[in-house]
């Protein structure tokens, strides 16, 4: 199949690298012509781990590799062949909606419509494209080359057959699907993102410094990284930008976000991919 993925961002290369792996062809947009070359290190990078470890049934890494297209300057040619459209562009809802105004009429009649948002109501970008019945959230977690979870979210207008044909891709990439209504933070989101916060409240009201943060949930909750590295690598505006969605659709103060999260992200120090969050990242984070 043909899919577009709109975004070149940590979210959109590794939704493209996932695609490529299952035998996809993709094509990657980015606004930006410096992401792109960017994004295309790191599939290579992601795509030669997984063929260490024995892991790629379609090709070797340069195999793959020719079946990703990029394109930088013109967004309706890069979803006028699309069988899929996957958008992971920045979180910013202008942003979002710009790009689906444009892809809605843009993309072919048949076309499976997604976004990756993490905290945008799906009903809302749907309408937006024009085409909501062929719009559904396709919701994928970071690092997408290791996690198996995609939810797959269901506005009001979302017909039936877009759900089962988003739930056949996922599955096809090797992904596990699970549905869910299209409210605010979706499933995963809802349950994980405050407990990131509250994590920075702990460490803003000086109850521990962040390593020992981190070290009491890995060693106290077996939880694989603690919430404060864990907030780096989802990146600390992502999870302000959910934080602020979660108090205003809820309407709840329990949802407010951290001080000191606001400040981290005015600072720009927005985690792994700026090197610098709660902890620092040197190098290729
Ligand atoms: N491409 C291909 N394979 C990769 C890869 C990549 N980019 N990155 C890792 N892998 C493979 C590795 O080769 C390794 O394979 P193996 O099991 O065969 O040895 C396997 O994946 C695990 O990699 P690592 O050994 O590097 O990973 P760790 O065991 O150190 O775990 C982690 C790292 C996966 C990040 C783990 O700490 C983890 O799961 N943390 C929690 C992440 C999480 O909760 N994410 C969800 C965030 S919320 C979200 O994304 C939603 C959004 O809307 C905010």
């Amino acid at each position: 199949m043909n899919v577009t993925v709109l975004g070149a961002g940590t979210m959109g290369a590794g939704i493209a690298q996932a695609c490529l792996t299952a035998g996809h062809t993709v094509t990657l947009f980015d606004a930006y012509p410096e992401a792109l070359p960017a994004a295309q290190d790191r599939i290579a990078k992601g795509l030669a781990r997984a063929a260490e470890k024995g892991k790629l049934d379609h090709g070797s890494p340069e195999d793959l590799l020719a079946a990703l297209h990029l394109i930088s300057s013109d967004l309706i040619e890069a979803v006028a062949e699309a069988g899929i459209v996957i958008e992971a562009v920045s979180e910013a809802p202008s942003i979002k909606e710009e790009v689906w105004r444009t892809v809605g009429p843009a993309a072919p009649s048949d076309a499976l419509l997604c976004s990756n948002t993490s905290s945008l109501s799906i009903g809302h970008l749907g309408e937006v494209s024009g085409q909501a019945d062929r719009f559904c959230g396709l919701h994928f977690f970071n690092p997408v080359a290791v996690l198996p979870l995609v939810e797959v979210v269901e506005a009001a207008a979302t017909s039936p057959a877009t759900l089962e044909a988003a739930e056949s891709f996922a599955r096809g990439i090797g992904k596990t699907p699970v549905r869910c209504k299209d409210q605010p933070g979706f499933l995963v989101n809802r349950l994980l993102v405050p407990y990131l916060n509250q994590a920075i409240v702990l460490l803003q009201e000086g109850a521990a410094d962040a390593t020992s943060i981190d070290t009491a949930m890995t060693l106290g909750a077996n939880m694989p990284m603690g919430p404060l590295a864990l907030a780096d690598l989802v990146g600390l505006d992502v999870v302000l930008a959910i934080m602020e969605t979660l108090e205003r659709e809820l309407n709840d103060p329990a949802y407010t976000p951290a001080d000191l999260l606001v400040e981290k992200v005015r600072a720009g120090a927005l985690g792994r991919k700026t090197g610098q969050g709660f902890h620092s990242y040197g190098g290729d984070a």
